[in-house]
């Protein structure tokens, strides 16, 4: 039984009638810019994340840019960010003239390694991007309590983990900007793509709508330089169906992360591979379920060979990129993200993932490892 790495058609299928009336609707409105459906969906997904404001924003890297802008970050400045993770937490560094400062990662967990992060703190050091990668928060206790010695903006880099949780602090709500994509393959995903920022603080929240709209309060004035980072309606109308469903995704994206670990054992196959792993307290929501193995592109090749799809996320640490050559931080050794890059991959993971699917990725590992 071929298994896909993602079938966004099976989560479409049985909402299908619903987001077409939704898209309608925006459709006989003809209100396409911002409007009343991206006001509701930043007032859910700020509810959602314990926030006062949602801003909704083209998608997860504008997110993390206009959170740079907002704070007035450029050249001079350094931004610590993690050296395993998807180009935009780094990229967005650069495009203001910052300079990214890349961080290990721990080897657990793959987040930013906190220790790393205060050995590398200088006079310049303005901010702090802490990824929850593929669906797990950071360790935002020792995160938040550097960044509060060191006077640094925090920027949550949830692009990931809508919805996961730090003990009984959600995703988004711990630093001063959660920033979050709705890239259709994200748990929360669109027809396109789309973001949001969520902050509590009503400055911040009234700086980045400026900053989308061309920093215009009114129109042909601009007060400040800022681009266009507008969410458009039909993406927000999707996005408010698909939210009704979330919860229920999210705890279907659990259980099969679930039988993974059970099968993976009774298979014997954990003692090959290392499964990811939920840190005490946090809610894990698995927008991948990456395992980590040596020979990792062999196994690659037998799970498609099978056709199981699979997907490396991410085979180069952010340090060795080629636009990020010539960096200071370029020539350092970052043993964690190095053996991640080497070792992960990541498996089928979707909510509508059945459990016989589960099975067959399972035996193949089995025989592949
Ligand atoms: C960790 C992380 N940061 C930022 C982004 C950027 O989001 P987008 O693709 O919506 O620009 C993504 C999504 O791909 C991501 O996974």
């Amino acid at each position: 039984m071929p298994v896909p790495f993602l079938d966004l058609a099976a989560q479409h299928r049985p909402i299908r009638g619903e987001i077409e009336a939704a898209v309608r609707g925006v459709l006989d409105s003809q209100q396409f810019i911002l409007g009343p459906c991206v006001e509701e969906l930043e007032r859910r997904i700020a509810v959602l994340c314990g926030t006062e404001y949602g801003v909704g924003v083209s998608s997860g890297t504008d997110a993390l840019l206009a959170c740079l802008m907002a704070e007035g970050i450029g050249p001079g400045d350094e931004v610590l960010v993690p050296d395993y993770s998807f180009f935009a937490t780094a990229g967005v560094v650069a495009r203001v003239g910052a300079t990214p400062v890349f961080v290990d990662v721990d080897p657990r967990t793959f987040t930013l390694d906190p220790t790393a992060a205060a050995a590398l703190i200088t006079p310049r050091t303005r901010a702090v991007i802490a990824v929850h990668l593929f669906g797990q928060t950071a360790d935002m206790d020792a995160v938040l309590a550097l960044a509060a010695r060191y006077g640094l903006v925090v920027i949550e880099d949830a692009a990931q983990a809508l919805a996961a949780r730090h003990g009984t602090r959600p995703a988004g709500s711990m630093g001063h900007y959660g920033a979050f994509s709705f890239f259709p393959s994200k748990n929360l995903g669109g027809v396109g793509d789309g973001g949001m920022v969520v902050t509590s603080d009503s400055a911040r929240a009234d700086r980045l709508r400026l900053l989308r709209v061309h920093g215009a309060r009114e129109k042909h004035r601009h007060a400040i330089v800022g681009g266009n980072f507008r969410l458009d309606a039909i993406q927000a109308a999707v996005l408010l169906v698909k939210l009704r469903h979330l919860e229920r995704w999210t705890e279907s994206r659990r259980r099969s992360a679930r039988l993974y670990c059970e099968l993976l054992r009774a298979a014997d196959v954990a003692c090959r591979i290392e499964l990811p792993q939920e840190a005490p307290g946090r809610r894990h929501v698995y927008n991948q379920f990456v395992v980590r193995c040596e020979r990792r592109d062999d196994v690659r090749a037998a799970l498609a060979a099978r056709g199981i799809g699979t997907e490396v996320y991410y085979p180069l640490p952010l340090h060795e990129q080629e636009c990020f050559a010539g960096l200071p931080s370029c020539g350092r050794v970052f043993a964690s993200s190095a053996r991640a890059a080497g070792t992960s991959l990541a498996l089928p993971m979707y909510a509508e993932l059945g459990e016989a699917q589960i099975g067959e990725v399972v035996g193949a590992l089995a025989g592949a490892t």
